[in-house]
């Protein structure tokens, strides 16, 4: 390599928190035309890392070098003068502004002291051309998915002629689809000679797209590899050890099966969105609802909960109907869910962890007058502990936790809770891969404790290894089942882009 290959170097790099180190002396480089991939746990310091090079923390010690030159990148304006463009893990678009505006927030196109509005557009136009995507620069943001919001962060960092990209988890939220799409996006950029820096919990997207991989490991940089390294050597390199069994699944038993169902939902309806869907969860088993985006899978589970209305239909629990659209009732019936969107609803992020933590059973345990809080510390002090959520003490403030701690503490609360049916919307999103194993046993000690799991996920591998039975959803209806030996990624995918009757075939769906 040519030292003019070089976009970046970070020696030694250090950062302290209140009680975390969360780097201790990390090295990291990146050249022109290529993608290193970041890899490392839940609160490794991934995003404290790339927060050094977008300004967002200045370091306590160590040095970036742009080019050969030490440099110093106090703010956002540093960052971008060398060129460098950051998409958080969290997005940073207005909402009420449209694509042209976040595009050029800040530094829109002036003509006699006033915006120039034409212009403005014109550019976006030409951005969102570059990056492909399909969507009007007048458009308002919030009116995007997230999909689309992801290729609008990159349009506006092309905007600013960025040589270095930087994408913290990009591919958490994606289909696919859309994955291949951002893939197909970031490999012309490299073909540009700009260098990008990735973070993934995906492994397989590392060989698919990367060209090395830098392991951090309790914010030490532990190796730097090939991206065409095996995965188990990539784990055995992030966590510390191999992992046996990814999917750790204890299959019910074939009483439980038999059993009279715990949860029932019976022909339910919401005009426009899910019809007629009809399925049982029983005691000990774990069913998984596969299907495409959009497909509906939310907002049926919401419904269940009561988070949303219907129209038609029955939720039951133990044959005892629940009242529709009505949180405190479900809830009370025994049924927790633990949403697909953990940032918006499942979480506080100003109270502590283990405020969090207590917040359902908190609930429960007020309405007999008594919190018994020495209690309900030891068992968020418990439940932290197998979750393995990294921080400084169960007084942390969620806001400061990693993103993927963040989510095991709403997965911790829901657990805590003791539901007796379990409804999981993408549970493992954001998760590193040491950590899903430790959510899967969990869920496995809910379901041998006698719960019912309902399991939402886009990951194939995830509703394959985990479910007794797998409900696959197409156009808001439930296209078919089938049982974990009929269930194969060809099967669940035939089912899920196929066009479910409007009419049911025959009255009381068989198991
Ligand atoms: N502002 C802050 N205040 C206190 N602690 C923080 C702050 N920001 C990060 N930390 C801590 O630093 C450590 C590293 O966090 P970081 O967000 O870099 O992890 P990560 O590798 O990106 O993890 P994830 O995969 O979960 O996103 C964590 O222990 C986190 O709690
Ligand atoms: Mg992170």
């Amino acid at each position: 390599m040519s030292n003019q290959d070089e976009l970046l170097r970070i020696e030694g790099i250090r950062k302290a928190f209140p009680g975390v180190i969360a780097l201790d002396g990390v090295d990291f480089d990146l050249r022109r035309g290529e993608v290193h991939v970041l890899l490392g746990e839940n609160g490794a310091g991934k995003s404290t890392l790339i927060k050094m090079l977008s300004g967002a923390y200045t370091p306590d010690g160590g040095r970036i070098l742009a080019g050969g030159e030490e440099v110093r990148i106090h703010g956002a304006q540093d960052s971008e003068r060398l060129g460098i463009a950051t998409i958080y893990q969290e997005f940073n678009l207005v909402p009420d502004l449209t694509v042209a505006e976040n595009i050029f927030l800040g530094r829109q196109p002036r003509r006699l002291g006033m915006i120039d509005r034409k212009r403005m557009e014109a550019d976006a136009a030409v951005l969102l051309e570059r990056v492909g995507v399909n969507v009007s620069p007048r458009a308002r943001v919030r009116e995007l998915g997230i999909a689309r919001l992801q290729m609008v962060e990159i349009a506006k960092a092309l905007s600013l002629n960025t040589r270095v990209l930087i994408m913290d988890e990009p591919t958490a939220v994606l289909t696919s689809e859309e994955v291949e799409k951002l893939f197909s996006i970031v490999r012309r950029l490299r073909e540009d000679g700009v260098g990008i820096v990735f973070i993934t919990h995906h492994l397989e997207e590392i060989a698919a797209l990367g060209d090395r991989v830098m392991v951090i490991r309790d914010g030490r940089s532990v190796g730097q590899v090939p991206a065409d390294t095996s995965e188990d050597e990539l784990v055995r390199l992030m966590v510390g050890r191999s992992i046996e069994q990814q999917y750790p699944r204890e299959r019910a038993s074939a009483e439980a099966g038999a059993a009279a169902a715990l949860l029932t939902v019976e022909g339910l309806t919401r005009d426009g969105v899910f019809h007629d869907v009809t399925f049982e969860v029983h005691a000990g088993e774990v069913v998984g609802i596969a299907g495409l985006v959009g497909a509906g899978r939310t907002e049926v589970v919401r419904a269940v909960f009561g988070a949303d209305p219907y129209d038609k239909g029955a939720v039951k629990v133990f044959g005892a109907s629940v009242p529709k659209d009505d949180v405190n009732a479900a809830m009370g019936a025994g049924i927790g869910l633990i949403p697909e969107d953990r940032k918006g609803q499942g979480l506080v992020l100003d109270a502590s962890v283990e405020e969090n933590l207590g917040l359902v059973t908190m609930r429960s345990a007020t309405r007999g007058g008594l919190v018994d809080l020495k209690g309900q510390r030891a068992a968020a002090a418990r439940i932290a502990e197998q979750l393995g959520v990294r921080m400084a003490g169960l007084g942390q403030h969620v806001r400061t936790l990693s993103g993927g701690n963040q989510q095991k503490v709403v997965i911790g609360k829901w657990l805590l809770a003791e539901t007796k049916v379990l409804i999981l919307d993408e549970p493992t999103r954001g998760i590193d891969v040491g950590a899903k194993v430790e959510i899967y046993q969990l869920i496995n000690e809910l379901t041998a404790a006698g719960a019912a799991v309902l399991m939402i996920s886009s990951d194939l591998p995830e509703v394959l290894g985990m479910s007794d039975r797998v409900l696959v959803m197409a156009q808001g209806r439930i296209a078919g089942e089938l049982s974990a030996d009929e269930a194969t990624q060809d099967a669940v995918m035939a089912l899920a882009v196929s066009n479910p009757p409007t009419t049911e075939p025959e009255a009381g769906r068989g198991r």
